[in-house]
């Protein structure tokens, strides 16, 4: 059976380039880039070609780029080290009510030692308006956490427009774009972000390893104590086959990045286009195409439950997420589909389906017709007598 994997927001598979660069520093170049000796030298220099290919997917300088274990470390470091650094002064944090866990569960732990933080809710399609920005900072607003693109729907946040406004008012801007990386273009001058994210695993690099952009002049502090490595802010010895890998990942998103976006919004099109023709009752979480990453699609499939659409799709090798993959493994329905005004049932009966660079038209169509079997055949149990 030729499986389909369409589960690419939880994480990529590694491209074969990425693996090629990494395995020198897997075997031969094992030193430590603290260390003053050539082995130490050698893994220095790989360590900030890597740096640099960051720097120039997000068009930063490479001093503004820290090496993390994943973007859950690089959220973590973002929101409590400018906290930390500002501590006595401003105490509010804007953020939203459709963050990845990794930027509300700091912030939930900061509003409980007494911070204020103020989530701005979405509408329909999962987007923030600026205005409900404009109503909530003030004087006393330290931080601005919105992310670039929804993990569940894709969505893109008009970051850029809500960046303007936090700075008018003097506060910081950090951007979650652990999603959006490689699949839309953007640069941190752009957007205006004074902190961004990165995640390796989200395109096509390794898992555990990600940045953190921090625009020069930004006060933070370091939040873990250690060694003097990323400048002493995050200490500890480098992965340095994965920082080697998220380098690598990055050089090739800058380098194919726009054939890979046509790429992907033109299956993600066909296939959305599709399934809405053939599966009654079927509709779209979130916004249109052109307002979304290339890759999302967030299907809802009324009276369906997801759950057991996921099941019989896993049966036939294929795999998708319900809800936010990092929360998986329960019933409870998506917090970033409520948010959006979705019922409870609704959203129980969504499937998010999310492609790579490498899926075909003709595994788009192969997921098609076997869902589209499978939504019938599950209505139809639940539409026959006695069951
Ligand atoms: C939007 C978003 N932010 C942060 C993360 C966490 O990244 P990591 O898995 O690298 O810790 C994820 C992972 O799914 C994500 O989707």
């Amino acid at each position: 059976m030729n499986r389909i994997y369409l589960d690419n927001n939880a994480s990529t598979a590694l491209d074969p380039k990425v693996l090629e660069a990494m395995m020198p520093y897997l075997t031969a170049h094992h030193g430590n880039a603290l260390s003053v000796h050539s082995y130490g030298r050698d893994v220095r220099k790989a360590v900030e070609d890597a740096r640099d290919h960051v720097a120039a997917l997000i068009g930063s300088s490479s001093r503004e780029i820290l090496f993390t274990s994943g973007g859950t470390e690089a959220n973590n470091l973002a929101i409590r080290g400018v906290v930390k650094a500002h501590e006595g002064g401003r105490r509010k944090i804007i953020t939203s009510l459709v963050e990845h866990s990794s930027v509300s569960g700091p912030l939930a732990d900061l509003a409980a030692s007494g911070y204020e933080v103020v989530p701005l809710p979405v509408d329909g399609s999962g987007r923030i308006d600026a205005e409900s920005l404009k109503a909530a900072l003030d004087e006393s607003t330290l931080m601005v956490a919105i992310m670039l693109a929804n993990n569940e729907t894709g969505a893109i946040q008009p970051v850029k427009q809500l960046a303007g406004l936090a700075h008018e008012a003097g506060a910081l801007v950090h951007t979650d774009a652990v999603q959006a990386a490689a699949k839309i273009p953007f640069t941190v001058d752009d957007l205006g972000a004074d902190l961004l994210t990165l995640g390796g695993h989200k395109f096509y690099g390794p898992h555990g390893i990600g940045a953190l952009y921090v625009r020069k002049g930004t006060s933070i502090e370091g939040v873990t104590f250690g060694a003097s490595h990323e400048g002493g802010l995050r200490p500890g010895t480098h992965n340095t086959p994965g920082i080697v890998g998220i380098g690598e990942a990055a050089r090739l998103a800058a380098e194919r990045g726009e054939e890979d976006r046509r790429h992907m919004a033109k299956v993600t099109g066909h296939l959305e286009e599709r399934l809405l023709r053939e599966i009654p009752a079927s509709k779209v979480n979130g916004p249109p195409l052109r307002d979304r990453l290339p890759n999302t699609l967030n299907l809802c499939i009324a009276e369906a439950e997801a759950e057991s659409l996921l099941l019989g799709l896993d049966v036939a090798g294929i795999a998708v997420s319900a809800g936010s993959a990092c929360h998986s493994g329960g019933i409870e329905p998506s917090g970033v589909l409520l948010a959006m005004g979705i019922s409870r049932s609704d959203a129980l009966s969504s499937l998010r389906i999310s492609l790579s660079r490498c899926t075909t038209a003709d595994e788009a169509d192969r997921f098609a017709e076997t869902l589209g079997r499978l939504a019938s055949n599950l209505r139809a149990d639940h539409e026959s007598p006695g069951s």
